[in-house]
């Protein structure tokens, strides 16, 4: 195919992608992949003179036609401001995720902190929190390596020292000394399946999303660490908030819920009362 100028380029992405995206996120996939592949900003896209080589986008269009997502084809998405390499190793980091992040930044700035993240995936948490809280001392684990080495390269890219570690936490037993604990663990049960977009069912890592048993994991790291831990922050399922509500009431310790930008409550703050 001979070149084509971007409006042109952005013409033959609407007509292809229509049948499986609104028009509004085909123009944001078209104009991350030119500001990615070519460089072009958006008023290079609407002086429209660059001539651009249609092949090169060919293997985006047909990524994005297999629901692919964007974020995959790209090898990259940016959270808590900061750059993370995402593929299919590990969850796409979610902005919902920053808020629980933004809410321990608040409340944990300028206190040396000795700090765990489980099932750390792509890193996200890990890696904010240690730009963010400069004296903490983090530690990371997951039960997938593939994440490990996706989050190990993550931590290195944005200048961070973590203790990585390959743990399953429900079976192995882990050092259970630590002023601060958070977990965003799988916590979607397998009869959401059905209602989920195939963009992610298709691609993310299933044992990043589901669980057999959801409340699996907030029982088994309550159970560990709500000895010695200071604070342990979760994010949650909204499904589920009644039956973590019943399993906290029968523990001696106090607990918080909080609701994210779209008012789903999405996140948990555990304590012990002393
Ligand atoms: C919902 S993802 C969260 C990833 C990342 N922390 C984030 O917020 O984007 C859950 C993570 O838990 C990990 N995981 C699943 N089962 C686990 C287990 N038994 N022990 C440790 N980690 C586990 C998965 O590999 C995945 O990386």
């Amino acid at each position: 195919l001979s070149a084509l100028k971007p409006l042109a380029l952005k013409n033959t992405f609407k007509k292809r992608l229509e049948p499986f995206y609104s028009v509004g996120e085909i123009y944001s996939f078209f104009e991350i992949l030119v500001e990615k592949t070519d460089g072009l900003s958006r008023s290079d896209i609407i002086v429209n003179r660059i001539d651009l080589d249609p092949d090169v986008y060919e293997q985006a269009i047909k990524r994005l036609e297999a629901r692919e997502p964007i974020q995959y084809i790209v090898g990259e998405t940016i959270f808590y401001n900061l750059p993370f390499k995402t593929d299919k190793r590990a969850l796409i980091p979610r902005p919902e995720t920053e808020e629980l992040v933004d809410w321990i930044v608040q409340e944990n700035a300028n206190t040396p902190l000795k700090i765990l993240d489980i099932g750390t995936g792509s890193g996200c948490i890990a890696v904010s929190l240690a730009r963010a809280l400069k004296q903490a001392y983090i530690s990371a684990i997951d039960v997938s390596n593939e994440a490990l080495t996706l989050a190990h390269t993550n931590a290195i890219q944005n200048g961070v020292s973590i203790d990585f570690q390959h743990v399953d936490i429900l079976k192995k037993d882990v050092d259970e000394f630590y002023d601060l604990v958070v977990s965003n663990p799988p916590y979607i049960s397998y009869e959401e399946l059905e209602s989920m977009d195939e963009t992610v069912t298709a691609f993310e890592p299933h044992l990043a999303l589901f669980s057999q048993d959801p409340l699996a994991f907030y029982n088994r790291i309550l159970q560990i660490f709500l000895k010695n831990t200071t604070v342990i922050y979760f994010e949650i399922n909204n499904r589920f908030v009644s039956e973590l509500t019943a399993l906290l009431e029968l523990k001696s310790c106090s607990f918080e819920f909080k609701s994210d930008v779209n008012n789903n409550v999405r996140f948990l703050k555990v304590w012990l009362t002393r």
